[in-house]
């Protein structure tokens, strides 16, 4: 059974790619590459000992993303990651981020109904939920005010997808990750951002090997323990698997409705700082941060209740702080090294 995967070049699509192959699904993927190159699908290759067609297509031009769903008219589903993803840059530039994250959802749509594809998983983000007041956040809690042009593209992608739900035969499934850290225990792929990151754990990790100088705790002022933020950290290895499961549940025809939702946490809150304290135990690095202002965008607490994924899917978040650290930390090794060897 083939799939459709966008964004496959990207950190989340790329270990995506292997937990698909490992259950038993072809692969091809798309990604214009605005945000990757095709290195990680190179390392997905050596995990898998399978060769991935990417096609370097920008998701806004539908004539180019028809035609590769007229080459893939056999795929059981598209799973839809490629968005941009930086808060701090959709703060600056709105039109950017509705143009890349919405125009390229429409057309996945356009061809979706037009090829009578069955499945769509779509990458959402526990953004959609705002500055929640009520934690744990379950899938029914409201979503409110979002705090960024990007989490916006997030409520209006879903609203777009259920409202599309409503009328056509496609299934679909909306994940709302958490934050996701981490790498594959082989140290062949993790989080590769192009420039300067803007997610914590790789700016942990670079600023340990010495890429970056210092890192920056954005607000410890905040209404929480420490006064860092709160983010439900989770190994990027478990949300791959649960694209797996959500499209093997569409695929056994278990959804209950036609656009079904799904957290993707720990449902454990980690402050910012304890973060920070988990990865130098790890590593045995001392890391050289200090404590700033707040950053535009961000929220102040969220983690989630994932009894939904679990009982729905079968899904477990297996990895705990610690393991995420050190896979996101051997994957930052491992960069080093092969630029050292090269
Ligand atoms: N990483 C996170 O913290 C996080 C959290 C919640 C949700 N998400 C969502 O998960 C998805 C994947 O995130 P990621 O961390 O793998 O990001 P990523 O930047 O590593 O991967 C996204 C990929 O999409 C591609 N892309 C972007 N716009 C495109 C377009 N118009 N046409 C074709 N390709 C395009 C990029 O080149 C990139 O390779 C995104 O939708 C993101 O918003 C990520």
């Amino acid at each position: 059974m083939k799939v459709l995967v966008t964004g496959g070049c990207g950190y989340i699509g790329s270990h995506t790619i292997v937990d698909l192959i490992n259950n038993g699904f072809d692969v091809v993927s798309v990604d214009s590459n605005i945000r990757s190159t095709t290195q990680l699908l190179d390392g997905v290759e050596k995990i898998t000992g399978k060769k991935i067609r990417n096609y370097k297509v920008d998701l806004c031009n539908l004539e180019d993303t028809h035609a590769v769903f007229h080459e893939n008219r056999d795929i059981v589903g598209v799973i839809h990651f490629a968005a941009l993803k930086t808060v701090p840059e959709s703060v600056a530039d709105p039109l950017f981020y509705f143009h890349n994250n919405l125009a390229s959802l429409v057309n996945i749509l356009k061809c979706v109904k037009e090829f009578n594809i069955p499945n769509l998983v779509f990458s959402s983000s526990c953004s959609v939920y705002g500055n929640a007041t009520e934690l744990p956040v379950v899938e029914t809690s409201p979503l409110l005010e979002a705090q960024s042009p990007y989490a916006r593209t997030k409520q209006m992608g879903e609203q777009m997808i259920r409202d599309y739900s409503k009328v056509n035969d496609t299934q679909s499934i909306l994940l709302r990750y958490f934050n996701p850290v981490g790498a594959h225990p082989s140290g062949l792929i993790g989080e590769l951002p192009i420039g300067r990151p803007d997610n914590l754990v790789p700016f942990i990790t670079q600023t340990a090997i010495g890429k970056l100088p210092k890192l920056t705790v954005f607000g410890h002022d905040y209404d929480t323990r420490d006064g860092s933020c709160i983010r439900d950290y989770i190994h990027v290895m478990d949300i791959a698997n649960a694209h797996t499961k959500a499209l093997q549940y569409l695929l056994a025809k278990k959804n209950k409705d036609n656009c079904e939702v799904f957290n993707l946490g720990t449902g454990n809150g980690v402050t910012v700082l304890e973060a920070i304290k988990a990865f130098e135990k790890i590593s045995g690095v001392k890391l050289n941060y200090e404590l700033g202002p707040r950053r535009p965008g961000d929220v102040i607490a969220i983690y989630a209740n994932n009894t939904k994924a679990k009982e729905e899917l079968g899904w477990v978040a297996s990895t705990g702080i610690e393991d995420m650290m050190r896979t996101a930390w051997q994957w930052e090794v491992a960069l080093r090294d092969r630029v050292l060897s090269n």
